[in-house]
């Protein structure tokens, strides 16, 4: 066997299976599995800064990736299989805009903007992993469900690397129109099923393992593998310092359960000394996790969490016709693929949940527009669950805060104008910005500008 092999993530199975194997995703606890590896067998750095050195040989495609340039911490594919686009460009910005806005001290705040990617969103840091392992296995065909972005991010990769094609299922109505258009654009075969995301997500498995094709969703435990680097890359952009609070957006819950696998191993590797603690933030018409973990007390539990209060939990929804709702319709979800696993990943960290709702994400969002570069509107709920963490007294004004950004701005330009226009679902509010009507005049045109010149 290779360094690395599959596992379930329940720990008290330790059946192990060969990276050759597409498995079937349909089983308990989700049916989960996490890639391990046999760290004594890789050679792994003695400290993080030796990736820096990566930046001067950035001509080799792998050293130039965001993901790859830290392959030896995913050590899963031959160099020669993987499928790489040049993802993870991002960068780490302080923003002491933002930091005023949700009462922390300037210099505390640095906001993580994933919406950098190829396809505009933190998806490509996983999907270059999947597609990796995709072309391991000579996969011909792949698929996802998605809100929008993954299927934006799956149908690049297929574009792009021409190793295999996709078909990506998307809600009826449920996915903007920017991420629409990626995925018709690229080529995906597209299915707009009859049904939100959960649905969708549901189907997808199905016939994925049924006619053997390739599933590309954060069931899909490598993606979860590239997902890692983004964890890396914030720790690089502190100066390899770990900050006090990771904050990220919840929906599937992959990210979360990605950074907590990377700060995991990180720490049990030697080259980080403490773990921040995450924070996830739902969307108060996505609340799934925030209600099974801050009210209904569910927790990791060693492995085993309580596997029927989350089945209650399920049989309520569905017995209250209750679906997701939420103007972040990336994040509009409510059976979370990634719930035990980012159990793992909240009691590693000592993590929080938290709940934001429409307007105050869509505030947070215009506040991050504001300072230049924007975001897509669920990932504004990072910096909206910051500033209630910090109003709650949880996170102090002087702790290092990173809030992640995982989507552009562009991704989603409807809720943008109907914010600032005060149009559709959304009243105007503090921060928007109307376009001004004016006549076709020079003379009307300077009294509007009055005050400014
Ligand atoms: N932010 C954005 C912009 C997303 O697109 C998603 C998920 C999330 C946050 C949530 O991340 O699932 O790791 O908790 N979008 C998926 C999709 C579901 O289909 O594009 P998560």
């Amino acid at each position: 066997m290779t360094v690395a092999y599959q596992t379930p993530a329940a720990p008290a199975d330790a059946s192990e299976f060969d990276l050759s194997e597409v498995l079937p995703t349909c089983k308990p606890l989700g049916g989960l599995l996490d890639i391990e590896y046999d760290w004594d067998r890789v050679e792994v750095p003695d400290s993080l800064s030796w990736f820096e050195k990566r930046w001067s040989t950035r001509r080799n495609p792998l050293d130039f990736s965001g993901v790859w340039r830290f392959r030896e911490l995913l050590p899963f594919a031959p160099d020669d299989m993987i499928v790489t686009v040049g993802e993870g460009q991002t960068m780490l910005r302080r923003s002491d805009r933002v930091a005023k806005y949700c009462g922390l001290n300037a210099g505390c705040l640095h906001l993580q903007y994933e919406g950098l990617n190829p396809s505009g969103s933190f998806k490509d840091n996983g999907m270059t992993a999947a597609s990796t392992h995709a072309r391991m296995v000579g996969a011909k065909l792949a698929a996802c469900a998605s809100t929008g972005n993954t299927s934006a991010s799956l149908a690049l990769y297929a574009g792009a690397s021409g190793h295999f094609r996709c078909v990506v299922f998307v809600g009826s109505g449920k996915i903007a129109f920017g991420k629409l258009s990626q995925a018709l654009d690229y080529g995906a075969v597209t299915l707009q099923i009859e049904g939100d995301f959960d649905d969708a997500l549901m189907r997808v498995r199905e016939v994925c393992d049924e006619a053997n094709i390739y599933l590309c969703n954060s069931v899909n435990p490598f993606r979860l593998e590239g997902q890692k680097t983004i964890i890396y890359r914030i720790l690089e952009g502190m100066n390899w310092e770990v900050p006090d609070w990771i904050v990220v957006p919840g929906g599937n819950l992959g990210n979360s359960s990605a950074f907590g696998k990377a700060l995991i191993e990180l720490k049990k590797l030697n080259l980080i000394d403490r773990l921040p603690r995450l924070a996830i933030i739902n969307a108060g018409g996505a609340n799934t996790l925030f209600r099974l973990y801050e009210h209904d007390g569910l927790r990791w539990n060693d492995g085993e969490p309580d596997e029927e209060l989350v089945g209650r939990f399920y049989g309520e929804m569905d017995a209250e016709n209750r679906r997701a709702n939420t103007l972040a319709s990336a994040i509009q979800i409510n059976r979370p693929v990634n719930l035990y696993k980012c159990l793992r990943a909240l009691d590693a960290t000592d993590g929080v949940v938290r709940e934001a709702h429409d307007p105050e994400i869509l505030d947070a969002k215009a506040q991050v527009g504001a300072g230049g570069f924007g975001c897509e509107p669920a990932s504004a709920a990072s910096v909206a669950g910051i500033k209630a963490l910090r109003a709650e007294g949880i996170i102090a004004p002087s702790d290092r805060v990173v809030g992640i950004l995982t989507g552009h701005e562009l991704k989603d330009p409807d809720a943008t104008v109907n914010y600032h226009r005060g149009d559709g679902a959304s009243a105007k509010r503090e921060f928007s910005n109307a376009p001004i009507p004016v006549a076709n005049d020079a003379a009307a045109i300077l009294k509007a500008l009055e005050g400014l010149t």
